[in-house]
């Protein structure tokens, strides 16, 4: 194992800003935003937040303690708690999801830089709402462009993954994640004022129960997995730059609570917008993109210069919440490849960076001129999405639980979550409670209820 290199983060706030900043990301502002219309509105929610709260949180200390423990990449770590066994399965399968969602993900990341230039150029101005529409669909499925961002996308993960971890996550996390929060919360002023928009706040607080099937709960655990970077090793990995003294728990808490409350305004502004200029909150990975630029041509339309500025801000802020979510991806592989393999730092992310690229543009054009080719009815782009969030993420977190509720020894869980004894742990008992028991049955059940057994 080379030690020696790893990084480290330099303080307790750098490290909720990490794995706040690889929480926090497209998952929050495109992905929820579009699973919670695709699967009706404020009852998707709720069992959201249910999911967050029952297997999110517990399974996110689960990922600290193993990480920390271990010090080692993600299937590093299993082959040290549990040498020989094959727990270190999990961890390879958590490299492989690292490497399906980087991407596809990349592709969505490289439109919000696309949507840089057209905002700094001004071209939202004067649009109407179909215009939008037709504008995005032109842009995604054109062969070339979506492909030229996200390779530039992905050369800028790949430039900060190899100047280090410490200086290039920390410090842009620490100015741009609060500049993000702040900006949400003026859009979501401006959007539920819009005319109209009375129908989408409705949409995301009155839950309508009959809309409730099976996808529905495994969309709300895919999402709620997704969001919370959870199911991989991609918080596993970072806690292994945590130092001794870090709350584990206390960082999950404020990692969770972060990450769903970035989440819930962005519905806030998404769908009082949508309705308010007749779009379908199941219009799908198009909503933001089309949705948006509405909201800023219409509540600024008095005064451009917010108009402009508001727009410029938010995808620059969008692309930077996006990085720091690719930089946590790209890291997961690139620390797998360099421990596991001994490649240097520099060939393990090239590497990466070569694959994703490769992966990302049959992604993209599985959204346009490729259309046609598809796999059990996705196309490319869709299967790697579904088959990462909807079951990948899952089955993962359901080895994390079983591994720390069941094989790890409880001294060691103890340790870690307790920083040694010198903190309380109040509901000790019920974490290894739901570890043991709930998360693996209630992730159990989702799959079976989906499969359709149940009926
Ligand atoms: N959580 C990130 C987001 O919401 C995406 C992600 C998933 C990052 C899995 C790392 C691991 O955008």
């Amino acid at each position: 194992m080379m030690k020696k290199d790893r990084a480290n983060f330099g303080s307790k706030m750098g490290v909720i800003l990490a794995s706040a900043g690889s929480a926090v990301g497209l998952g929050n502002i495109w992905r929820f935003p579009y699973e919670t219309g695709n699967h009706g509105g404020a009852a998707f929610i709720l069992i959201y937040l249910g999911c967050i709260i029952l297997l999110g949180l517990p399974i996110m200390i689960a990922e600290f303690l193993i990480g920390r423990h271990s010090r080692a990449n993600t299937a590093g770590a299993f082959q040290i708690l549990a040498p020989g066994t094959h727990w270190r399965w999990i961890g390879r399968m958590g490299v492989l999801a690292g490497l399906l969602i980087l991407s596809y993900y990349s592709v969505v990341a490289g439109w919000t830089l696309e949507y840089i230039t057209e905002a700094v150029s001004n071209s939202f101005a004067g649009k109407s709402p179909n215009d939008f529409v037709v504008s995005f669909q032109s842009f995604s499925t054109n062969p070339w462009r979506p492909i030229l961002w996200l390779t530039v996308f992905l050369l800028a993960t790949h430039f900060i993954i190899v100047k280090g971890v410490e200086k290039g996550i920390e410090k842009s996390s620490k100015i741009m994640m609060p500049m993000l929060f702040i900006l949400l919360l003026i859009l979501v002023a401006c959007s539920v004022t819009l005319p109209g928009a009375k129908r989408g706040i409705e949409f995301l607080l009155k839950p309508d129960f009959n809309k409730v099937d099976s996808s529905v709960f495994l969309g709300a655990m895919g999402q709620a997995f997704f969001s919370l970077s959870l199911g991989m090793g991609c918080l596993c990995t970072y806690a292994s730059y945590f130092s001794k003294d870090t709350n584990l728990t206390k960082t999950a808490f404020s990692v969770g609570i972060i990450d769903t409350i970035i989440a819930i305004l962005a519905g806030f502004i998404i769908f009082p917008a949508a309705f308010s200029v007749g779009i379908q909150p199941d219009a799908g990975p198009s909503l933001i993109f089309i949705t948006l630029p509405n909201v800023f041509q219409q509540a600024f339309s008095g005064i451009p210069a917010l108009a402009y500025l508001f727009s410029v801000l938010f995808y620059v802020l969008l692309a930077v919440a996006a990085l720091t979510s690719t930089i946590s991806l790209h890291e997961v592989v690139t620390a797998y490849l360099h421990e596991e393999f001994h490649f240097t730092r520099g060939k393990a992310a090239r590497i990466v960076t070569g694959s994703c690229i490769f992966f990302g543009i049959f992604c993209s054009l599985s959204l346009g001129v490729a259309k046609g080719y598809t796999l059990f009815g996705l196309g490319l782009f869709d299967l790697f999405d579904f088959v990462t969030a909807k079951i990948m993420l899952p089955i993962g977190g359901l080895f994390i639980s079983v591994f720390t509720g069941w094989y790890l020894d409880k001294k060691i869980v103890w340790e870690e979550v307790s920083n040694s004894g010198s903190l309380r742990m109040p509901a000790y008992k019920l974490f290894i409670f739901i570890l043991k028991f709930i998360a693996p049955i209630a992730i159990s059940f989702i799959f079976i209820n989906e499969l359709g057994l149940l009926r």
